[in-house]
């Protein structure tokens, strides 16, 4: 699908993307790719990720890999100096990496919960902790874009209540306040914008394939009249807004993109 958007949006800009070799990720790396943007992305398997830098590349976005997990302070920081040394800046910083799995809560072993809010949550706060050195640039005061930004992805799951999901529920919902903290403090001092996205039902993505089996999305389809499954690219470009200069007065916010899925409730009136 065409972007409604200029191709040099993101001109002369650095993204880095954990998570960035497969799904959403992947596709957000890309976007950023063909609107101007350089990207790096970060994740945990050396020759996947190298497969998706050549992707990367074959379509003419400058790109570049570097293993790590996110999990552990010493690969944050061994990703982060490497692609400021490769590129001389990191503009943008995208915290997609996640970890998923269906278990009820009674068989979840509290090392099970720990390792995907190890993941998310504290994943995505030390990559910004790290990353803060490079993506501060502006002054105190005025909210611009003269720093960061920083996008973390969530999800709806903790909006109400999600079967099978408790620890990624937790972990999501610690994101959302990881951004509106980080929002506060260094969309003040540093002018840093920090947001969020919660992506819905994607297509061909690992969350999907893995979360809702072919024969569990046929039935949400006849079950639920609003249920859609959206596409890649509707969160691509939702971030593409978010991290460019359209999206200069947003701040602290997560933007549910998700064709309006969690609001869905059974119709009682006649
Ligand atoms: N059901 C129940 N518990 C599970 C589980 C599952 N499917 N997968 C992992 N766990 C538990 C393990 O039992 C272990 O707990 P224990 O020590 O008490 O037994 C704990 O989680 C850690 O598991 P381990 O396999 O050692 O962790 P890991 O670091 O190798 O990988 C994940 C963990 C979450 C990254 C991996 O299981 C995973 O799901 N990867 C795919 C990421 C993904 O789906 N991304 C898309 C997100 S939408």
């Amino acid at each position: 699908m065409e972007s409604p958007f200029k191709a040099e949006i993101l001109k002369g800009k650095v993204g880095l993307i954990t998570g960035g070799r497969s799904g959403i990720g992947f596709e957000i790396s890309t976007q950023f790719g063909k609107h101007g943007a350089s990207v790096a992305i970060m994740g945990r398997r050396k020759q996947v990720l190298q497969a998706a830098v050549s992707a990367l590349q074959s379509l003419g976005i400058h790109a570049v890999g570097f293993e790590g997990d996110v999990r552990k302070q010493e690969d944050a920081k061994r990703v982060i100096e490497p692609t400021f040394k490769h590129f001389g800046q990191i503009d943008i910083l995208v915290n997609a990496a996640a970890g998923n799995f269906l278990v009820n809560a009674e068989d979840l072993s509290p090392n099970g919960f720990r390792t995907v809010m190890d993941i998310d949550s504290v994943g995505t706060f030390t990559m910004c902790h790290e990353a803060l050195g490079y993506l501060r640039k502006g002054g105190h005061g005025r909210i611009s874009t003269s720093g960061g930004p920083i996008l973390n992805i969530s999800a709806t799951l903790h909006y109400t209540a999600s079967w099978y999901q408790i620890h990624v529920s937790a972990a999501k919902a610690a994101i959302d306040s990881i951004t509106r903290s980080l929002a506060l403090e260094w969309g003040t001092d540093y002018n840093i914008l920090v947001n969020g996205m919660a992506p819905g039902p994607i297509a061909d993505t690992p969350g999907l394939s893995k979360l809702a089996p072919d024969e569990i999305k046929i039935q949400a389809r006849e079950q639920l009249p609003s249920f859609h499954i959206g596409d890649k690219w509707d969160i691509a470009m939702a971030a593409v807004y978010l991290v460019s200069d359209a999206g200069k007065y947003v701040n602290g916010t997560t933007l549910v993109v998700d064709g309006g899925n969690w609001l869905y409730r059974p119709c009682r009136l006649p």
